[in-house]
C-alpha cells in the first residue's frame, strides 16, 4: 500500500478523451465515448474522477435512475491498484446518493471478477440475482449486486 491521497472530483465532460486513454492504457475499455457522452447530456450522470498530480488515475462512472443509482463501472490504473482509491470513489457516490435521498444502488458484475466482487461486499452490497450470459463479448454470466442505504450510514 503505497501513500496516496488523490483528489476526487466530479468528472466534467472535457475529462472525456482522458477518460478514454485511461481504459486504453489500462487495457480495460468499460465505456464507451458515446455512452458516456449520452449519460452526461440526459444529466443523470454522477461520475467521480480520481486525480494524482491532475492526472486521472481513477474514475467511477454512475447514472441516477428514477428511484435508484446503477454503478456502471470503476476502474483504476494499474499502478495504483490496491491503495483504496476505489474505495474512496464509491463512497464518493454512496454520500452523492445519501445527499439526494436515493437509498438503493445496483450494478453487475463479471462471474470472475473477484477483485470487484470483494470491493462491492466490503461496501455491503448483496448479491440478488444472476444474469445468465449477460456480458456480449464472452457470454459471461453477470452477479446483480445491491445496497440499501439506509442500513449503511457510517461510510
Ligand atoms: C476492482 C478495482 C476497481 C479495485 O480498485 P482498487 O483501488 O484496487 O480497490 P481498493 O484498493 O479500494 O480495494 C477495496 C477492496 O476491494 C477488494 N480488492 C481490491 N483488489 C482486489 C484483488 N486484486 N483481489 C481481491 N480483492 C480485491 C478488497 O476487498 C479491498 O479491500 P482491502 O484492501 O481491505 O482488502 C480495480 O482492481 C480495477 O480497476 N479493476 C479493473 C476494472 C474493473 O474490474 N472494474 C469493476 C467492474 S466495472
Amino acid at each position: 500500500m503505497k501513500n496516496i491521497n488523490p483528489v476526487i472530483s466530479k468528472m466534467k465532460i472535457n475529462e472525456i478523451d482522458e477518460i478514454m486513454n485511461m481504459q486504453l492504457i489500462n487495457n480495460n475499455i468499460i465505456l464507451s465515448k458515446s455512452s458516456i457522452l449520452n449519460d452526461f447530456e440526459s444529466s443523470n450522470a454522477i461520475y467521480f474522477v480520481a486525480k494524482l498530480n491532475n492526472i486521472i488515475i481513477g474514475y467511477i462512472a454512475a447514472n441516477l435512475l428514477y428511484d435508484h443509482i446503477d454503478i456502471l463501472s470503476v476502474l483504476v490504473s494499474n499502478e495504483y491498484v490496491k491503495n483504496g482509491i476505489a474505495s474512496t470513489l464509491l463512497s464518493a457516490v454512496l454520500n452523492y446518493a445519501i445527499n439526494i435521498n436515493i437509498s438503493e444502488i445496483l450494478l453487475e458484475v463479471r462471474l470472475t471478477n473477484i477483485p470487484a466482487q470483494r470491493l462491492y461486499e466490503k461496501f455491503g452490497f448483496n448479491k440478488i440475482n444472476i444474469r445468465k450470459k449477460y456480458y456480449q463479448d464472452n457470454l459471461e454470466d453477470a452477479i446483480i449486486y445491491k445496497l440499501s442505504l439506509q442500513n449503511n450510514i457510517n461510510l
